[in-house]
């Protein structure tokens, strides 16, 4: 069976990322895996709390009838009620169990959200660079996605997203902590969004949904704090997972909730938890739901990742790279360096990449997250895997010029 001209396309297309994380796995076959910096991929190395390990082993000893059945397409009631205590605290406003779904990990959430709300032709905004695969999954229920170039210091650009807005404008994600930036936005830049969108709606009549990717709301460096969106417009959700938080990216797990004081609330709900069925997930994981209820607040050592940062950026330091100081996540989005000797090779991130591949350096081009000129290393490998970089890092920004 031939596979659709268009999905070929797509294939070849999309995801620096994973390209560069599967060229990975074959350089560490070839060279040892000690002997490769694998910087690609936002895989977390931390182990998940001990308490993740604890609830399996109950939950596999566990005879409770239909532990493995299917429950209601939005979850089951303890956990979203996990969920709705989580999302209450970290938005200052009481958001009842009826308003989570259950989604597989955040990327399974965003898919349900976009199902729900898009017509054909639908236009999504998001500040770019981004995470590519808004991109992909946009596109997967018909609509476009719109990017609009963030500020210099990748804070949201208000006038230039006041801009983008079209008649035909249904969404912007936001993603905060960003992936690949590690900017946070401030509650001023959400309070100016909001600002912004009201007037849209008072000029055109057209609502427009905020959309908040937070994977990374837990990884906060510097005693910095995430925002929250509720309060500010009811036209909003937050998609997210515990994928980087609790180090379970594999296990498929996250949720949407839905803003309580928006207007056409149940109606949203109802329509993420058909999207969840149709789109063939049916359901989040059951056993990871149980476990989630469980673990949600279970403490995690985030300073390993601030030690990782701090090293690499003394590493990029004296390599002479620069890059954006990360307030939250565990990326570092660098600045192609000048090559004197070949002037246009300056500024070529997919060139720069490849250079590093040569020193056993693995970064994913900033073309991949919208802005070229730009890389971006992931920090969540092994402590010995950052400090042994360190030669590899220098050499090659030295071999650059
Ligand atoms: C910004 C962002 N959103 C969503 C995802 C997908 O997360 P999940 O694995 O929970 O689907 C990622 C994964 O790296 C991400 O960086």
């Amino acid at each position: 069976m031939p596979v659709a001209p268009y999905i070929k396309d797509l294939m070849t297309s999309s995801s620096f990322i994973r390209r560069m994380f599967e060229e990975g796995i074959q350089m560490k076959t070839q060279f040892g895996a000690d002997k490769v910096y694998d910087f690609s991929i936002g895989n977390p190395d931390l182990e998940p709390p001990a308490k993740v390990k604890t609830v399996l082993q109950r939950l596999a000893a566990s005879t409770e009838p239909s532990l493995h059945g299917y429950m209601p397409n939005a979850g089951y009631p303890q956990t979203r009620a996990a969920m709705a205590q989580k999302v209450s605290i970290e938005q200052g406003i009481t958001v009842d169990f009826s308003r989570i779904v259950m989604g597989v990990g955040a990327a399974g959430a965003m898919n349900s959200v976009l199902k729900a709300i898009l017509s054909p032709s639908d236009e999504v905004l998001v500040s770019a660079p981004f995470f590519v695969e808004y991109t992909q999954y946009v596109r997967n229920h018909g609509g476009t996605l719109i990017t609009v170039p963030s500020k210099e210091d990748f804070s949201l650009d208000i006038t230039a997203i006041a801009g983008a807005l079209t008649s035909k404008t249904c969404a912007i994600i936001i993603n905060s902590p960003n992936n690949p930036t590690g900017k946070i936005y401030t509650e001023d830049e959400i309070i100016a969004l909001a600002r912004t969108l009201e007037q849209h709606r008072e000029k055109t009549g057209k609502t427009v949904l905020i959309i908040a990717d937070e994977p990374y709301r837990e990884i906060l460096y510097d005693n910095k704090t995430v925002a929250p969106l509720f309060p500010h417009w009811k036209d909003s959700v937050i998609v997210t997972s515990f994928a980087k938080n609790l180090s379970l990216p594999g296990e498929r797990i996250g949720y949407t909730a839905i803003n309580p004081s928006c207007p056409d609330a149940q109606e949203l709900t109802d329509a993420i938890i058909y999207a969840t069925r149709v789109l063939g997930y049916v359901n989040a994981p059951a056993t990871f739901q149980r476990v989630v209820a469980e673990c949600w607040n279970e403490p995690v050592d985030y300073s390993l990742y601030t030690q990782r940062r701090n090293i690499l950026t003394s590493i990029l330091d004296k390599a002479g790279i620069s890059y954006a100081a990360p307030e939250g996540a565990f990326y570092l989005f660098c600045k192609v360096p000048q090559c004197l000797s070949q002037p246009d090779r300056s500024g070529d991130d997919a060139a720069f990449c490849d250079h590093l591949k040569k020193y056993r350096i693995l970064g994913v081009p900033g073309r991949g997250f919208g802005k070229s000129g730009w890389f971006r290393l992931a920090y969540c490998v092994s402590l010995a895997s950052v400090q042994n970089s360190e030669a590899a890092f220098i050499q090659a920004a030295s071999d650059w010029k």
